[in-house]
């Protein structure tokens, strides 16, 4: 007979430290976050989801609009009297401010804000347990250098046990950085230059994922189409390349990537989107703005019509093609005709999705200090106008599915008990009953109607 030992509860200092990542902005945060939290677990951090439970807490930060970093700033107010409250109570709460607000603003951010402990940029994140350590002996610690070591080299292999806890699908940053200084955006001075990670990395990573159960991988890179690496072959390859080699990985059965730049849509990514079964037919390439004045003061160094064009072609490969993008309302010198091209633009392309922003002056990028910067009230009125436009569109996207049959990957439980939760090959959450399948099956599906922004379905 075996003893049955009483449970007994550790005593505080036995208990494994706890880490809060809050994660603001795109999918690069997202599993930049994920990293860091893994990079932490192998130093013994548990992570929490309660941040009053935290004895550290992570803000993975987003400089890209400015309400963003104001949002930091406010959580960081929240955070100091929690810090206060736990320290009442005998407990020390560390507070690290990581993502593009740390890059940008660097050791401002602890004069703003002196309950942050550590300062730290995105390409340091390998760092971070070495610098947790010092904090944790009572530094104050800002590192926003950009490394000369590979970070994703430096940084522990990714847990299955974590991998398998997110799920059947992940992400996967392929490149970071970005040489396009577009003149509204930040992103060339807080993730730097473009860097491409090398074919035998993401392979590996990719691998990984496979093995723990991961069906779809999203290539992620704020300019993941200008990715290109050499080949086990020796020869360059480009993203059309690796999309082939990702999807010869057993346990792989979809592919995805985002976001990409016109300018890098070669021949061989739009073949892959020919030739490539497991590539969805789903891309998120943002224009901006439809007139061609505003294109060019805004640096994209390409027209309206090449764009339109480049879309013909890419639905002369997959006719189901799905886009999406991004715009920009009220940039500098944005007048009512420029506007109407931007609607003009969106008329035509006719999207599944799309994000659009008013413009907001980033300090330091070329736009900021442009004279002409157009009243909030007037972008507040064009963006109402794109949003119900672009909303007009997403509904008629969906509806378009209605009666048609497609695959659809399960991914969750519903919020309703019976129901189970997957998406389309083009991005819309489909619902269904649990009868359908498993979590990680690839269900062929009859979309019979939609609410919201669900599609409801059944097992064909
Ligand atoms: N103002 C408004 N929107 C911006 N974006 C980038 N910088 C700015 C800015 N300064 C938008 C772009 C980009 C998306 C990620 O954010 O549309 O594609
Ligand atoms: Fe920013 Fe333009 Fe680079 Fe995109 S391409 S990250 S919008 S500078």
């Amino acid at each position: 007979m075996e003893l049955e030992l009483p449970a007994r509860e550790p005593d505080a200092a036995q208990q494994p430290k706890k880490v809060f990542v809050k994660t603001y902005g795109c999918q690069m945060n997202v599993y930049d976050s994920q990293r860091m939290a893994d990079a932490l677990a192998a130093d013994g951090y548990v992570s929490t989801h309660t941040v009053e439970d935290a004895d550290l807490v992570l803000l993975n930060t987003c400089h890209i609009r400015e309400k963003a970093a104001e949002k930091v700033y406010s959580e960081l107010g929240r955070i100091r009297q929690l810090k206060a409250e736990r320290a009442a109570a005998g407990r020390e709460t560390l507070v690290g401010i990581a993502g593009c607000v740390a890059q940008a603003e660097g050791g401002e951010i602890l004069r703003r804000a002196p309950v942050v402990d550590l300062v730290i940029g995105p390409q340091s994140y390998h760092r971070l347990p070495d610098h947790i350590r010092r904090v944790r002996g009572g530094d104050k610690v800002v590192e926003t250098e950009y490394a000369i070591e590979d970070k994703f080299e430096k940084l522990p292999a990714l847990r299955k046990a974590a991998v398998r806890a997110r799920g059947v699908t992940a992400f996967l940053t392929v490149q970071e950085g970005c040489d396009k200084f577009c003149t509204f955006c930040v992103v060339p001075y807080t993730r730097g230059s473009e860097v491409s990670r090398p074919v035998h990395q993401i392979v590996a990573e990719a691998e990984r994922l496979a093995e723990a159960g991961v069906r779809e991988v999203t290539l992620l890179g704020q300019n993941v189409n200008a990715w290109h690496g050499e080949g086990p072959d020796g020869v360059e390859w480009g993203l059309g390349r690796l999309l082939f080699r990702l999807a010869e990985i057993p346990g792989i059965a979809r592919l995805r990537y985002t976001t990409s730049h016109p300018r890098d849509m070669d021949d061989a990514l739009i073949a892959a989107h020919r030739d490539l079964p497991a590539l969805m037919p789903y891309l998120h390439l943002p224009i901006q703005s439809g007139s061609d004045r505003i294109l060019k003061a805004m640096n994209r160094r390409h027209k309206a019509d090449d764009y339109l064009r480049l879309i013909e072609r890419i639905r002369a490969a997959r006719p189901d093609m799905a886009m999406s993008g991004d715009f920009i309302v009220g940039f500098p010198g944005e007048t009512d005709a420029d506007f109407e091209d931007t609607l003009r633009i969106v008329r035509e392309v006719g999207y599944a999705q799309a994000f659009s922003f008013k413009y907001s002056q980033r300090p330091g990028t070329p736009a900021a200090d442009h004279e002409l910067q157009v009243a909030d009230v007037v972008k507040d009125e064009r963006l109402q106008r794109l949003q119900s436009l672009l909303t007009s569109q997403l509904n008629a996207f969906n509806t378009s599915v209605v009666g048609r049959s497609c695959p659809v990957l399960i991914e969750k439980p519903g919020r309703k008990p019976g129901q189970i939760v997957g998406r389309s090959p083009w991005l819309q959450p489909v619902i269904l009953d649990e009868s359908a399948g498993r979590i990680g099956d690839i269900v062929d599906t009859r979309i019979s109607h939609v609410s919201g922004n669900s599609l409801f379905g059944q097992a064909a």
